[in-house]
């Protein structure tokens, strides 16, 4: 029988009204959680604190490079303070390394760490957010300052460069880039990255665009022609300062191993053996991490086609806009009870709606935990006995259907013979479809 609506008004798309009439609006993650956390044995305990990226803009090192999706620098530094009597000069892990978080953290402590990263922009930035510690400041100023400024390049031809910025930006970059691409080969290559990082990290600022957090177009946006040459010699400054900052403050951590690998973290077999693994996976219906940064990607000459951005894109941890290839030749090899209840019940509010944005969408969902799943196969035998596994993640709400995150990463790693130490609440946050239903964002340890 056809489900009678309170919302039919035709000033509604199909979607308004689908949202309207949301059986999960007002609802609550906590109480959606309750028969999964019975059946853990476990509960979740509220542990307020700043986890996103925003405070790093104010600390060394981590404010290089902007990266919406990366967590606090504080929140890190958190975990190595609760754990510091259980480890001694622990070895670090973070499979998804983003812009270097973990690993920048780590380093800052005097503790060795090692990464996986498969967007080469985000492996590059973390690498030399890790390995320039060393340049000296006068030098990267010296060279900064004589950059060849007569020597444009050409904008990436296959982004849309005239739209994501103004003529004269645009012009203004190209003198930059220009400069960068053309100093000498005998420069320190240390201090040509600093200056690449440092490019990237303004290209969003004074383009046409903006990261919220999924890169799209500004309505107002009137960028200063010469707001290139102001942002990159600000960050050239911001880098320097913290240069000084290093080597008068940390200078004995300046030589710390810290390892990037571009790399798939399903497939990766480290050599190391882990007292800490802290990472973030992507969020499954969440960010497309390559899509993202495809502006920084160009520029920077890592990709020069859509069709090796959407490579890159095909190896990563699911998103909710994958291709539809992927999912049709989809084989899992992980499953569990929670899974298969959600896929059915997300096909059949699916089939009750009659149209979904994915169709393919319960596949989706088992496609993101069978991959974290190849995730943990890999990392758990890597952890040392008494060693922690210690993820933030976000859990979601798909045609209206709860997905516990959280608790069914916890199981994965149950299942593959960590415990559940503890899942802690970071922070409340709201679903993106129905803005009334309250998700969260948890921190889950996992022990060996
Ligand atoms: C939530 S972000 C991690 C952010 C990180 N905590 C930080 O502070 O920068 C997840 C990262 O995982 C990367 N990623 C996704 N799938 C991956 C895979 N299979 N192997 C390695 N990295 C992957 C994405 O490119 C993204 O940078």
């Amino acid at each position: 029988m056809q489900q009678k609506y309170l919302f039919q008004l035709k000033e509604y798309t199909a979607r308004q009204i689908n949202i309207l009439n949301s059986p999960k609006q007002l609802g609550h993650c906590d109480i959606d959680s309750e028969p999964y956390l019975k059946k853990l044995g476990i509960d979740i305990f509220n542990k307020k604190q700043p986890i996103q990226f925003s405070p790093n803009v104010n600390e060394a090192i981590h404010r290089w490079a902007p990266y919406v999706q990366g967590f606090s620098a504080s929140f890190v530094q958190s975990v190595f303070d609760q754990y510091k009597f259980d480890y001694k000069n622990p070895m670090i892990l973070d499979p998804f390394t983003g812009c270097g978080t973990v690993q920048v953290q780590s380093k800052l402590n005097g503790y060795k760490s090692v990464g996986t990263e498969l967007n080469p922009l985000l492996k590059f930035i973390a690498e030399t957010k890790l390995n320039t510690w060393d340049v000296p400041p006068k030098e990267l100023l010296k060279v900064y300052n004589k950059l060849d400024l007569s020597k444009p390049i050409n904008a990436p031809q296959f982004l849309k460069s005239e739209r994501q910025f103004s003529k004269a930006v645009l012009k203004n970059l190209e003198i930059l880039k220009g400069g960068i691409d053309s100093l000498s080969k005998r420069i320190n290559p240390k201090i040509v990255d600093l200056l690449n990082l440092a490019f990237s990290s303004i290209l969003v600022d004074v383009s046409n665009l903006k990261r919220s957090p999924c890169l799209g177009y500004s309505k107002i946006r009137n960028v200063d022609p010469h707001a290139p040459f102001v942002l990159m010699n600000q960050k050239v400054y911001q880098i320097i300062e913290d240069l000084k900052i290093i080597q008068n403050e940390y200078s004995d951590f300046i030589l710390t191993s810290s390892q990037v690998f571009l790399a798939n973290c399903m497939e990766y077999n480290h050599s190391n053996k882990f007292d800490l693994v802290i990472t973030s996976p992507p969020y499954m219906n969440g960010l497309d991490y390559v899509i993202n940064y495809k502006i920084e990607m160009g520029w920077l000459n890592f990709v020069e086609n859509q069709k090796e951005l959407k490579k890159i894109k095909d190896e990563m941890v699911v998103c909710d806009n994958v291709s539809k290839g992927l999912i049709k030749n989809f084989n899992p090899i992980y499953t569990n009870d929670w899974i298969e209840e959600i896929k059915r019940s997300i096909q059949k509010n699916i089939d009750r709606r009659g149209k979904y944005r994915r169709q393919d969408m319960p596949f989706i969902v088992h496609k993101y935990f069978d991959d974290m799943y190849k995730v943990f196969k890999m990392i758990v035998p890597k952890i040392k006995n008494n060693g922690r596994l210690i993820l933030v993640v976000g859990d979601s709400l798909i045609a209206d259907v709860y997905v516990p995150t959280d608790l069914l990463i916890a199981q994965i790693g149950k299942d593959l013979g960590l415990y559940i130490e503890k899942i802690e609440k970071a922070r409340n946050r709201r679903s993106g479809q129905i803005r009334s239903y309250k998700l969260r964002e948890t921190i889950i340890t996992l022990r060996k």
